[in-house]
């Protein structure tokens, strides 16, 4: 039986002092974080849970909202609407590529910003301030305690997302924006504005290990239907341009964020999430990447893994 307590304490040990990579500057506010913060957690789909280190401490979930997003739509509207909305494909390019479908115009997926601002677009609320009701409900499910919204980050994110500005008006110019471009960008930097703390994540990555429900809560919170869809995706789009790279490495489907989070899910085993800020230039956090290529060598998690 592996000592998961032993084996990330570690790990914890082992990357503490390792001091490469920057905190995103983008978003103003983001540059005031604590570059020395790290944390490992797992949540097993037992209940079990192993954590060190600032397991504690809030951020903001940024890009790892948008698989839990995604499963909102995916519930409010099923799969097969969803893939006229939105593709399946890695683009092999930035989080924030101005890239559409050329033939169809949709975004490529929904783990990149265009795809994530179209997904904040369609999940239903007759307004901005009840879709951020629902995705706080419901992300509250996954995590297994009440979540809020960090106002200073999203007033930063609002104040200066102009790149997102232009891909809302990109989704718009090809028809596929609903509602209105500015009710689509408020929600989509709401809902990276989110805070978590590493715990959080691990919890919320376990709830897509264990068939949609919440291992230490038992409450359900996505449909098990989608779980695959969302896990697919996350796959082969999750870690951006290094999508690829990620799959055959590491061999987990996992989403990562500029505050510095990433979570991993192994199916029908457990939720992983590391949480440091500085980041690699693809902009995931470079301690999380050491964390999970040592975890990948200590654990046969991949899952194409097999043995006789
Ligand atoms: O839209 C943005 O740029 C941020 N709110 C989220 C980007 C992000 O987390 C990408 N992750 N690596």
């Amino acid at each position: 039986m592996t000592d998961y307590q032993a084996l990330i304490d570690d790990l914890h040990t082992r990357f503490k002092d390792l001091d490469e990579g920057d905190v995103a500057t983008y978003i103003p506010q983001l540059a005031n974080t604590d570059p020395n913060l790290f944390a490992i957690a797992i949540v097993t789909i037992d209940g079990e849970v192993y954590q060190v280190g600032d397991f504690d401490t809030l951020f903001t979930l940024q890009s790892m909202s948008k698989p839990f997003t995604y499963g909102m739509a995916l519930e409010d509207f099923g799969r097969d609407y969803m893939e006229t909305r939105i593709g399946v494909e890695p683009t092999g390019k930035s989080f924030n590529a101005i890239s559409l479908d050329e033939k169809t115009g949709r975004p490529l997926n929904p783990m990149i910003n265009a795809g994530a601002i179209a997904v904040a677009d369609i999940i239903k609320g007759k307004d901005v301030t009840e879709k951020l009701n629902r995705i706080l409900e419901k992300l509250s499910v996954y995590a297994g305690r009440k979540l809020h919204l960090d106002g200073a980050v999203f007033t930063s994110e609002q104040q200066t997302g102009h790149r997102n500005r232009a891909l809302a008006h990109l989704l718009r110019g090809e028809n596929m924006l609903r509602g209105s471009l500015d009710d689509a960008l408020h929600l989509y930097f709401q809902q990276c504005s989110l805070l978590v703390n590493t715990h959080d994540i691990a919890a919320m990555a376990s709830c897509y290990a264990n068939g949609g429900i919440n291992p230490v809560t038992g409450k359900r919170a996505i449909e098990q239907k989608y779980i695959r869809d969302i896990l697919s995706v996350m796959y082969s789009c999750g870690m951006y341009d290094s999508s690829g790279e990620w799959a055959y490495r590491i061999g987990l489907p996992a989403k990562s964020g500029v505050s510095g989070g990433i979570f991993a899910v192994v199916p029908n085993k457990m939720g992983i999430a590391v949480f440091s800020p500085p980041l690699d230039a693809i902009g995931h956090s470079v301690r999380g990447m050491k964390v999970f290529a040592a975890l990948a060598e200590a654990l046969t998690f991949h899952i194409f893994w097999s043995e006789k």
